[in-house]
């Protein structure tokens, strides 16, 4: 008996936002007790993008989401999901997603936020294929944003030379029949997993219903980002590479039909490992760590747009995504654009 696949969902565009502050290696020297050297060395990161007061979480999304729309030739009435991936979102209650839809002028599609960290891009997509492949919904746009500068506690070494502010966006629709002769695009397998066991590993401890938000914990900067490195590290590079052995896997693909390695930007050293074991050659690996640092769940989409924006990844290119972060949470994709 013939096999039914299920249609497929394919990206029909993406777009990014980053804000024009630049805050290098330099600026923290003058702030904590760093060097540019330390900072390069250790993670690859010279310079990131911090967004000036009274731009928001949602504005950025917005942004990014725009310039999605518009590469896939899409009018934002005709979006029928938006997930937004992020743990800084504009306030605890409502979604980011909720004003992000008001923001690009969206109808009333659900929309809401997906909190799994540097991983939410790839949760995202994964949701939004299933929601494609299963006829449910036809256009979702996904969105990964951070805002982690309000987050951070400036005076901590080892985590403010990490991170940075952007958005990355992507709009999924239906992958259609392809051309004649031409292997499939779109989404061609995803692998998510969480071990909830490792969640002290990476935390905003204050603010949630362990710590309300009160002077205490203000005073004891449980408002910002902690973050046993070493232990994310470790973990980092196992299961980055796991998750990509399983979605290759599924896909029925070995790291040779691998075009592009397009990893969660949080350590060139990670990323370094994570491919040597995959047997990926540097010159497949996509990589602006240097210039916007770990912008979390807008690591992947900034990364790809901007690749595809520069020409360097091209249609019928197969790109291999893969991220991990708080939850411990991670996930792999692999696409063909
Ligand atoms: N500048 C100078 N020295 C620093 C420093 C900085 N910014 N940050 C830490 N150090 C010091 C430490 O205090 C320590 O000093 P000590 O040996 O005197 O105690 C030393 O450098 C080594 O610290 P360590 O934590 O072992 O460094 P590391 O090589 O593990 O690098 C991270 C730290 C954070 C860069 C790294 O662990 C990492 O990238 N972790 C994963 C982060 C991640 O992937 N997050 C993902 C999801 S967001």
């Amino acid at each position: 008996m013939p096999t039914l696949a299920l249609p497929r969902s394919r990206i029909l565009g993406t777009g990014h936002y980053l804000p024009s502050i630049v805050r290098t290696n330099a600026d923290l020297a003058k702030m904590v007790d760093t060097s540019d050297e330390w900072i390069t060395e250790r993670t690859g990161i010279k310079e990131r993008r911090i967004a000036p007061e009274g731009v928001v979480t949602s504005d950025m999304a917005a942004a990014a989401a725009r310039e999605a729309l518009a590469a896939a030739g899409l009018d934002a009435s005709q979006i029928d999901m938006i997930i937004v991936g992020t743990v800084t979102p504009d306030v605890p209650m409502p979604a980011t997603a909720a004003f992000v839809q008001q923001k690009i002028g969206a109808g009333h599609c659900p929309a809401f936020d997906l909190s799994a960290a540097c991983a939410g891009f790839v949760f995202g997509l994964s949701i939004a294929d299933q929601f494609i492949a299963t006829g449910q919904m036809k256009h979702v746009l996904v969105v990964g944003v951070e805002l982690l500068s309000r987050v951070t506690d400036w005076t901590d070494r080892t985590t403010c030379v990490l991170f940075g502010d952007g958005a990355g966006a992507a709009v999924l629709g239906p992958a259609g029949p392809g051309r004649d002769g031409a292997k499939p695009r779109g989404v061609l397998s995803t692998s998510i997993s969480t071990d909830g066991s490792l969640a002290p590993a990476l935390r905003i401890p204050g603010g949630g219903s362990v710590a309300p938000t009160s002077h205490a914990t203000v005073d004891q900067k449980l408002n910002f980002v902690h973050m046993k490195g070493q232990d994310v590290f470790k973990s980092a590079v196992k299961n980055l590479y796991s998750a990509s052995a399983n979605a290759l896997e599924r896909a029925g693909m070995t790291t040779a039909d691998i075009d592009w390695v397009c990893a969660h930007q949080a350590n060139k050293r990670i990323i370094d490992q994570v491919v040597s074991r995959l047997e990926v050659p540097s010159e497949k690996v996509l990589m602006n760590i240097e210039r916007v640092g770990n912008t979390s769940s807008a690591s992947i989409p900034i990364l790809l747009d901007q690749s595809l924006r520069a020409g360097k990844v091209h249609e019928g290119d197969t790109v291999l995504m893969c991220a991990l972060g708080a939850g411990i949470s991670w996930g792999s994709a692999i696409v063909r654009i």
